[in-house]
Formats: C-alpha cells, structure tokens, sequence
C-alpha cells in the first residue's frame, strides 16, 4: 500500500482520563524505517501514548497521522502487540487462530481465509519460530513465546507501522534476542516500529531513536541525546541509582538497574 508522509506524526497531543491529564502537548516526527524505543518512568504515558495514535483512547486536542493520513483513515497502516497483561490468556483460541486474526482486517466478510492468508501466517509464525506450536491454547505458552505469537498477527497483518507495548517484559535473553531480531528484520523490509521499554541499560544498543515521555515529551532523537544524565534524573527523579552511559560497562549497569527504571 503506498502512502506519503512521514511515518507519525504526532501534533500537540494531550490526553486524559476523566479529569486527570496523563499526556499534555506532546508533538514529534517519527521518519519511516526507524525502530524507536519510548522510554519513561511507570506511569508516564507510555501505553497510552501508544494507544492514543491507534486511537483506543480518545484525544483532548492534537492530531495524529499516519503515513501521511489522518490516523482514523490508517487502520489498515498500523499493527499492535499490547501489553502482556492487557490479554486474557485464558480466551480458548490456538496460536494459529491468533496469528490469522491478523488477517481479518483483509478477508472480506462472506470468505474463510484463503491460500495467501495462510501462507502469509505460515510465514509469519516462522519469522517468530513458533511455527511448532501453531496449534497450542495461547494459555499454555510461556510468556516468551506468547509475545511472539502476537508479534506474528501484527506482522500477518502486513501493516507498515507496528506498534509493541513492552515485548520485552518478563522475557529470558535468549528470547529478548529473538524479539530484537524479528525487529530488525521487521526495519529491514522497511516497516517503521514503536517499542515500548524500560531497561535503560539497553535502549542505546536497541535503537535507533528514543522518545522520553512522563506526561510531556521531555526529549526525541538519537539515543546518544536522550540518555543525558540531568534529563534522565529530572524525569526519574532519583529513582535510578545507576544512570547507564554510553560506553560504560552495560552489564554493570543492567544489573543495578534492569527492569527496575
Ligand atoms: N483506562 C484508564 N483509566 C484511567 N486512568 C488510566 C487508564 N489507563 C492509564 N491510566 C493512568 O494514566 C497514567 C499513564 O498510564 P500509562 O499506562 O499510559 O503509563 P505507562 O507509562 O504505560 O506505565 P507502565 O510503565 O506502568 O506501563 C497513569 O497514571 C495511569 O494510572
Ligand atoms: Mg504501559
């Protein structure tokens, strides 16, 4: 599908929940085949920035485009893996089920999937590896690999944005390792990706941009700019004892603060 424009664009954006504003005036550019992490404390807006240019929360003000189209007129652009938490892993449905519900949005009502959809979930579920487990409940699958079976729907969805709460949560290296791959390879056919994160410790090696969000965008761009210590401290205030610094010993600095920003 072609379209023109950046791949977001987010022009002062606030949000709220009832009367409490949880995003207030946020506007940033996010270029095409970039894989951008969007960093920030517990409770910063992360999720619902997210959210919002999918348009599951409503905005206050602000507008949000997609590949150059109002994001109400995008659906079809853009892909979401949610938060774990955010599924009901009990819901009866098999890996394959979920990794074909990507395809919906394209099959037209009166038709089963066809040849191409099933081939595009084949595909889908082997770029994740989980083509073994095609037909397992989703309730019986480590918190690994349900991550990567809701990452094969948004890429069987074909969108050219993809949107990941938190992929990495909860997840051993060897499968962090295998979610940063599908990513990269995800960049490398030219999809745009939003991730989601918070181990400061690896957010510079990860990506190519960072957004820095606690209510306002405090800073975009290279990971080099954001991770600069006084922002970092301003927007944790004091809840990072480690303040990871490009070059420094990672490991180190994983250990103090990994999981805990
Ligand atoms: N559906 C909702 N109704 C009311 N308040 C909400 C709702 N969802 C989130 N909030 C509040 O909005 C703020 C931002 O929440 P959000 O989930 O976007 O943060 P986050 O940065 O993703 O946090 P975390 O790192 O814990 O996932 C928080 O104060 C949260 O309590
Ligand atoms: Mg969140």
């Amino acid at each position: 599908m072609s379209a023109e424009g950046p791949a977001i664009e987010v022009d002062h954006l606030t949000v709220s929940y009832g009367t409490q504003t949880v995003l207030f005036d946020v506007t940033l550019t996010i270029e095409r085949g970039l894989l951008v992490g969007v960093i920030g404390p517990n409770g910063g807006g992360k999720s619902t920035f997210i959210k919002s240019i999918l348009g599951f929360v409503k905005r206050d003000v602000g507008a949000v485009s997609i590949l150059g189209r109002q994001a109400e007129k995008a659906k079809g652009l853009v892909a979401y893996v949610p938060q774990r938490g955010a599924v009901d892993w009990d819901f009866p449905i098999t890996v394959g089920q979920v990794a074909m519900m990507g395809r919906y949005g394209r099959i037209p009502w009166w038709r089963d999937p066809g040849p191409v959809d099933k081939r595009i979930v084949d595909e889908a579920l082997e770029m994740v590896r989980m083509s073994d487990f095609r037909d397992r409940q989703i309730g019986q699958l480590s918190g690994g690999q349900q991550q990567r079976v809701f990452m094969a729907r948004a890429l069987a969805q074909g969108a050219e944005v993809l949107l990941l709460d938190e992929p990495f949560a909860g997840v051993d290296a060897a499968t962090e390792r295998a979610i940063l791959d599908v990513l990269h390879t995800a960049r490398e056919a030219g999809k745009t990706l939003v991730v989601v994160h918070h181990d400061l410790a690896t957010a510079a090696e990860y990506f190519d941009r960072l957004a820095l969000i606690k209510k306002r965008l405090y800073a975009y761009g290279p990971p080099e700019a954001v991770l600069q210590e006084d922002l970092m401290a301003q927007v944790y205030e004091g809840r990072l004892q480690v303040f990871t610094r490009m070059g420094e010993s990672r490991k180190e600095d994983k250990e103090a603060c990994g999981g805990h920003a």
